[in-house]
């Protein structure tokens, strides 16, 4: 099927690598205009060229809220709207609550927490006159938010925070009506550039990634085009119902 959010507007966050570039691949595929937003400027500007059409780039470290504001403005002043918003960017600390250094801590926080916060925070004046059935905020949070592992203590605060601020931002933005839904994703592991970060944190990787590997029931990490799948059906308006909710991505990882 194509053409499934044919016009519509997405910032996608984190859209120079991993998730992110699967996402704006599969969204400017499926017809709509997307902005990629990333603190990597030069993979980031090659992919939107790549992309063509109507795909721009912007410069975004969605810990910086000066920086969410422009990235929005610029999406205004090329489209003049916005219908969805993926909060994506990401990094995971490696750290137990005994190793892992405050400054550390606070950093996984700024950029998995705080960044969606104000993308939420800051996206609502575009995203309440979006088109079609209301604007789509997603946040790609994680299966570590429902389940803890030692060695991420910061990961798991962060991921876990995300999953239930999700919850908070759709009530208000449905009590507020504003006609924007909220939801969250939790991938298990999936297949992209953040896992060798992971590794080259692990004081034995192959023991890492063979546990990975274990993790999941079906008997093999996920790709992530199947998390981009997900993140259209939660972008198009065929999920206009669905707002707060988990929508788990894990091969069964979390059971
Ligand atoms: N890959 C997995 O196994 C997995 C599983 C569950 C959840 N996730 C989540 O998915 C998201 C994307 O992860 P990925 O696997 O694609 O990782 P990735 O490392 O491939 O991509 C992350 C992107 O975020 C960007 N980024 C990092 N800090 C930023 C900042 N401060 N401001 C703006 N951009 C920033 C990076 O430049 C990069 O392009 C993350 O939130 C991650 O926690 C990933």
């Amino acid at each position: 099927m194509t053409g499934r959010i044919e016009g519509k507007v997405a910032l996608v966050t984190g859209a120079a690598s991993g998730l992110g570039e699967a996402i704006v691949r599969r969204y400017a595929a499926e017809g709509a205009a997307v902005v990629l937003a990333d603190i990597d400027r030069a993979a980031g500007e090659a992919l939107a060229a790549e992309l063509g059409g109507s795909a721009t780039f912007v410069a975004l470290d969605v810990t910086q809220e000066d920086q969410w504001v422009a990235a929005f403005q610029a999406a205004d002043e090329r489209h003049g709207r916005l219908d969805v918003l993926v909060n994506c960017a990401g990094i995971t600390t490696v750290g137990s609550v005994e190793d892992l250094a405050l400054d550390g801590f606070r950093h996984e926080l700024d950029v998995d927490l705080l960044g969606p916060f104000l993308g939420c925070k800051h996206g609502i004046p575009l995203l309440k006159n979006a088109a079609g059935e209301g604007g789509s905020v997603i946040n790609i949070a994680s299966m570590a938010s429902i389940r803890a592992e030692h060695y991420l203590v910061a990961y798991n605060a962060a991921k876990a925070g995300v999953t239930h601020m999700t919850k908070s931002v759709a009530l208000h933005y449905a009590k507020a009506g504003y006609g924007i839904r909220c939801n969250s994703v939790h991938p298990g592991v999936i297949h992209t550039p953040i896992l060798d970060k992971v590794l080259a944190q692990a004081a034995d990787p192959d023991a890492l990634y063979a546990e990975w590997l274990a993790l999941h029931p079906v008997g093999r990490i996920g790709r992530p085009e199947e998390v981009a799948a997900l993140c259209l059906y939660l972008a198009s308006d065929e999920s206009a119902f669905a707002t707060g909710a988990e929508f788990v991505l894990d091969g069964g990882s979390s059971l």
